[in-house]
């Protein structure tokens, strides 16, 4: 069985900087994975180039065995991204802007599958209105809307649940973990260690574009869980990461 995503000895440079350097790493199907770290340690770049939208400069990676270069349109069916940024036409109602992906795909008579995401994101009544009218948590689900269109067994998430209210989110994560049960590989990217810890069964920590964290989460929890109390609130997995980041466990 194919790794839902393989990567291998990734390097991306911009200009000067080193965006990841020889990132390694394999994700097993029907994995609920996290990958974690602080803002520029080459998360959204990573997820760029698994869709397709920037080209490392060394290495390889593969989705569901196919490569995203040399295979990039079966790697992209594969794969569905809720991406950082809100990018939308705010002149299509969210059905047409679903339509249209589902279009991108070649995909057609998608009506009914579309209808259904909507109503598990509960989006049906927003179906008609522009994205223009829509709130930011609520163009949000229609990210995650757009990610699943194709139905693509693995599902990369990059920060979905940033400045989004709690209803909100753990509505999205009732649905993402539904799909994760119905077997669908789901890797996440978050500022809230606790929705980390509570989900994911792996994490990837990385920091400057390297790897130096990689093991269950459990394992994660008990090997640096409690070396150094960072004051109080702090929920376990954040002592894990202030202890990881700061080199205090390396
Ligand atoms: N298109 C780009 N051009 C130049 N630098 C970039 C570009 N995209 C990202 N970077 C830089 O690469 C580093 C990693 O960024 P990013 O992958 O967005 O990190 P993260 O998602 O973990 O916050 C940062 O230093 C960022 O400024
Ligand atoms: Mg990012």
């Amino acid at each position: 069985m194919h790794p839902a995503i393989s990567i291998k000895n990734i390097s991306k440079n911009y200009g000067a900087l080193q965006a990841l350097d020889q990132v390694s790493l394999s994700i097993e199907q029907g994995e609920f994975f996290g990958l974690l770290g602080p803002n520029g340690a080459g998360k959204t770049t990573l997820i760029s180039i698994l869709a397709g939208l920037a080209t490392a400069d060394h290495g390889h990676a593969a989705i569901m065995g196919a490569d995203v270069q040399s295979h990039f349109r079966e790697a992209r069916r594969m794969l569905g991204v809720v991406p950082q940024e809100l990018v939308f036409d705010p002149f299509f109602t969210v059905r047409e802007t679903l339509q249209f992906q589902s279009g991108y795909f070649g995909i057609r008579n998608n009506d009914a599958w579309i209808d259904e995401i909507m109503a598990n994101l509960d989006l049906v009544n927003k179906a008609d209105s522009n994205m223009r009218a829509l709130s930011g948590g609520m163009k949000r689900r229609v990210l995650v809307a757009q990610a699943l269109v194709h139905r693509p067994p693995v599902i990369i998430l990059d920060e979905p649940t940033a400045g989004v209210d709690v209803e909100l989110r753990q509505s999205l994560w009732q649905f993402i973990s539904r799909l994760n049960q119905d077997g669908h590989t789901i890797v996440l990217t978050t500022h809230y260690l606790e929705e980390a810890e509570a989900l994911c069964q792996r994490i990837a920590m990385l920091k400057q574009g390297t790897i130096v964290a990689l093991d269950t989460t459990q394992n994660l929890l008990s090997q640096y869980g409690s070396i150094k109390k960072d004051g109080e609130g702090k929920t376990d997995l954040e002592n894990v990461f202030v202890n990881i980041m700061s080199g205090s466990v390396l």
